[in-house]
Parts: structure tokens; C-alpha cells; sequence
């Protein structure tokens, strides 16, 4: 098995500084600092991605999907462990990451492809298929600033399945766009799975993870609790709800 993607005993950390109430800070109750809390956000991580494979990244809100995502993107460090990841990798994390509010789309398209490591007459020749697939041509010198969610989401899109990515990250973006583009970006992710792409896609909609992957990880508090057949990810998924709920501990 070639392997695309792989965690090794990865763990994620985040120290945050809890603000004091304006009564303690008016009264100077316990100094000037803010107590900091740490927060793991990723715990012990461990797995292997195979290449062409389609996996879904599911849990709650604040189970470390996106951390988990951004760490293999490379623009967050792991606090322990390692990840290696094997090729081109397109990342669509969240909204309006990845492009520059100021610039024009044109210009985001650019950036976005030097990026990638691709070379700009590479671009310039590619450009005429993103700004179709992201039907934004009408906008195409316009600063991203000014797009809807929607249409910064098309063009992210549309850039990231036209720079042949080997491995493709999506973070929940697809809820975005309108029910046609969505119809549309998993048709494309369809073609790119049958190329043998390596895809990760965090999201929320079940039904669409069951369709489109073939195996699931499941995070709950940032622990892998089900890593398997896409078919028994539902169940892992609800049993960390369950768990977790108000009042569940009964
Ligand atoms: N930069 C950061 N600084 C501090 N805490 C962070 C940071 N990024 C994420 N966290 C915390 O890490 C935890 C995991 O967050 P993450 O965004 O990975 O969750 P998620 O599974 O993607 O959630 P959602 O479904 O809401 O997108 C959360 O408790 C969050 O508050
Ligand atoms: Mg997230």
C-alpha cells in the first residue's frame, strides 16, 4: 500500500488565556495576569492514509477536525508526534483561508497557484478553467473582500480541483455553495477520486460522507474513537454525542 498520508502519535496543544471577569479585573483579584488553560485539541493521533483513498473526518463541534486538517496542510505545527504527506496538497480549510482580501481574484488565483508550486504561465493557462468552474468571471477583478461566502468558496474550489492536487483537504466548505455548485464540486471530487486522488473531507452532512467516502475517522474531544468502514461511522459518530450530552453521565 502507498501511503499519502500518515500520523504518528500526534498530539495538538493550544494555551488559552481566559479573560477575567470586569469585577475581578476592577477589584485586582489575583494580579494582572490572565490564568492560561491548555487545551488539547488533537490527542495521540495515529494513522495511515493510502493513496486513492477517500476519507471522512467526522465529530463535533470543537473535536479537532480543522486542527487535525491544518496540521496536514503544514500551516499549524503539531505540539507532539509527526506528520508526512506525499504530493501536491490542496488545501480548503475554512472560509476565506487561502486568500487575500485585498487582492482581486485574479490576483488571489496567482498567489494561490505560487503557493502550490505552480509556475505562472502554468496559471495563466489554467486560469480560463478555474474562473469557469467558479463562475466568477464577472468578478475576476474585483477584491475577494467583496464576494460572498459563496462566491470565495467557488473560486477556492475551482482552484483547488484544476492544480491536480494529489491529496485534497476539504473543511466543510461545500455547505457553502448553493445546491448546484455543491452538485457540481462533488461531481468533480467523483472524478478526481476515480484518478486515484487521496481526499480528505470533514463535514457535518452524514449522508454525504457515507456516499462520497469509503472509510471514516471519528474524533471526540480530539481522540480518535472509530477509524473504519465508512458504514459504521454514524453509529461511532452519535455514540460521542451520547456520551458528552448535558446530563448523559446517568
Ligand atoms: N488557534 C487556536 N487557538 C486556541 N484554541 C484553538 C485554536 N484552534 C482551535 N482551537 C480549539 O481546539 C479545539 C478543536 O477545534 P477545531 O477547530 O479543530 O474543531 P472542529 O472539529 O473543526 O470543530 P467545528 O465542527 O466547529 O469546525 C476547539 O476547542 C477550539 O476551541
Ligand atoms: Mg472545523
Amino acid at each position: 500500500m502507498a501511503v499519502a498520508v500518515r500520523f504518528e502519535h500526534v498530539s495538538k496543544s493550544f494555551r488559552i488565556s481566559q479573560t477575567k471577569s470586569l469585577k475581578d479585573r476592577l477589584l485586582g483579584v489575583a494580579g494582572h495576569r490572565s490564568p492560561v488553560v491548555v487545551l488539547d485539541a488533537v490527542r495521540d493521533l495515529t494513522l495511515d492514509i493510502a493513496v486513492g483513498e477517500s476519507v471522512a473526518l467526522l465529530g463535533h463541534n470543537g473535536s479537532g477536525k480543522s486542527t487535525t486538517l491544518k496540521m496536514l496542510a503544514g500551516t499549524i505545527a503539531p505540539s507532539f508526534g509527526r506528520v508526512f504527506a506525499r504530493g501536491r496538497i490542496a488545501p480548503l480549510l475554512e472560509l476565506g483561508a487561502g486568500f487575500h482580501p485585498d487582492l482581486t481574484g485574479r490576483e488571489n488565483v496567482f498567489m494561490n497557484g505560487a503557493i502550490l508550486g505552480i509556475k505562472r504561465d502554468e496559471v495563466t493557462r489554467r486560469l480560463e478553467r478555474i474562473v469557469e468552474f467558479a463562475e466568477v468571471a464577472d468578478f475576476l477583478d474585483t477584491p475577494v473582500k467583496f464576494y460572498s461566502s459563496g462566491m470565495s468558496v467557488r473560486l477556492g474550489f475551482a482552484i483547488a480541483v484544476n492544480v491536480e492536487p494529489e491529496i485534497l483537504l476539504v473543511d466543510e466548505v461545500l455547505a457553502v455553495g448553493d445546491e448546484s455548485f455543491q452538485a457540481k464540486c462533488l461531481e468533480r471530487m467523483r472524478l478526481l477520486q476515480d484518478e486515484g486522488r487521496t481526499i480528505v473531507l470533514v463535514t457535518h452532512a452524514l449522508a454525504q460522507a457515507e456516499s462520497f467516502c469509503t472509510r471514516a475517522l471519528v474524533l471526540d474531544h480530539g481522540a480518535p474513537v472509530y477509524d473504519g468502514p465508512i458504514d459504521g461511522a454514524a453509529a461511532a459518530y452519535h455514540a460521542s454525542a451520547r456520551v458528552h450530552a448535558p446530563g448523559a453521565s446517568a
